[in-house]
């Protein structure tokens, strides 16, 4: 398989914190990539950088999407070549109804009036294709976490997604929507769209996923394949940097050694 992305050495500094520090991603084409790390590892800033929240000029290094340079100076510019993220905040208006949330900013419209048959009839057809029977009338607030994942996905197959970012989408999730998102996910591969999914979890970098990249304090530290027998431990081992047999450090007897 070919690589669909590249990020490389990527480096991104705020205030006192180098969050990255020349980190490199590589994420074949068809294929659904797990980002590991403990908690501030640093993977929503490189999904951040990679989707152009943070613009090009604003980090270092080089990112290269479909074989060409990429410089997104917003999200709209990673959009437009199809890179779609859904952040770790879900980013749902709670007052308004599914297909409003779905085609705002983008609604459809004729002669500048917007067509709420033509935007109710597609919504249709996306909530179809995530398994949701919702109304598109449906406010959002009156629907559960897991199926406002949901139709954040359905949003973004409405905009022709190539590579979807999910940032640790089930981690507010109860055990049957988790396995229906990661189902999904599964679909949407077969379909042929690349996914990028962060999550503590790692029965379900097991279930989903086909590699695995760990940061750790910001660097790379590994990439394997998923699928080759990697076991959780040796994911932790890479997250923590040590063997969790190393986990608590034999204390007492460097008490007796200081004494
Ligand atoms: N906007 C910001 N301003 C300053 N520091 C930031 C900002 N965003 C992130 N950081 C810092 O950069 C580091 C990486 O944060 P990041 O949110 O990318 O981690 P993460 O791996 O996504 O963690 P988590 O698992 O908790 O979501 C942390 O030290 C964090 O405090
Ligand atoms: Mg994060």
């Amino acid at each position: 398989m070919t690589a669909l992305l590249e990020m490389r050495a990527i480096t991104k500094e705020f205030p006192g914190v180098k969050a990255l520090d020349r980190v490199t991603l590589e994420v074949k084409a068809g294929e659904i990539h797990a980002v590991c790390g403990e908690n501030g590892a640093g993977k929503s800033t490189l999904m951040k950088v990679l989707s152009g929240v943070y613009p090009a000029g604003s980090y270092d290094g080089e990112i290269y999407y479909e074989g060409k340079l990429a410089e997104f100076r917003n999200i709209r510019d990673s959009e437009d070549r199809g890179i779609i993220i859904i952040h770790q905040e879900l980013a749902l208006v709670p007052q308004l109804s599914i297909a409003e949330n779905i085609f705002l900013g983008n609604e459809a419209a004729k002669g500048g009036v917007i067509d709420w048959h033509e935007t109710s009839h597609r919504t249709e057809a996306l909530l179809r294709k995530v398994g949701l029977r919702e109304s598109p009338a449906t406010l959002v607030d009156n629907i559960g976490v897991g199926k406002q994942q949901l139709v954040e996905i359905a949003k973004a197959l409405s905009k022709n997604v190539k590579l979807l970012i999910l940032d640790e989408p089930t981690a507010a999730l109860q055990e049957n929507d988790s396995r229906k998102l990661l189902d999904l996910m599964l679909e949407l591969k077969a379909q042929g769209v690349t996914c990028i999914i962060i999550t503590h979890k790692l029965s379900e970098v097991r279930y989903v996923a086909d590699t695995v990249t760990v940061i750790r304090d910001g660097m790379s530290v590994s990439t394997k394949d998923a699928k080759a027998g990697l076991s959780e431990n040796d994911i932790v081992r890479d997250m923590v940097g040590r063997d969790m047999s190393d986990r608590y450090p034999p204390r007492a007897r460097a008490t007796r050694e200081r004494c």
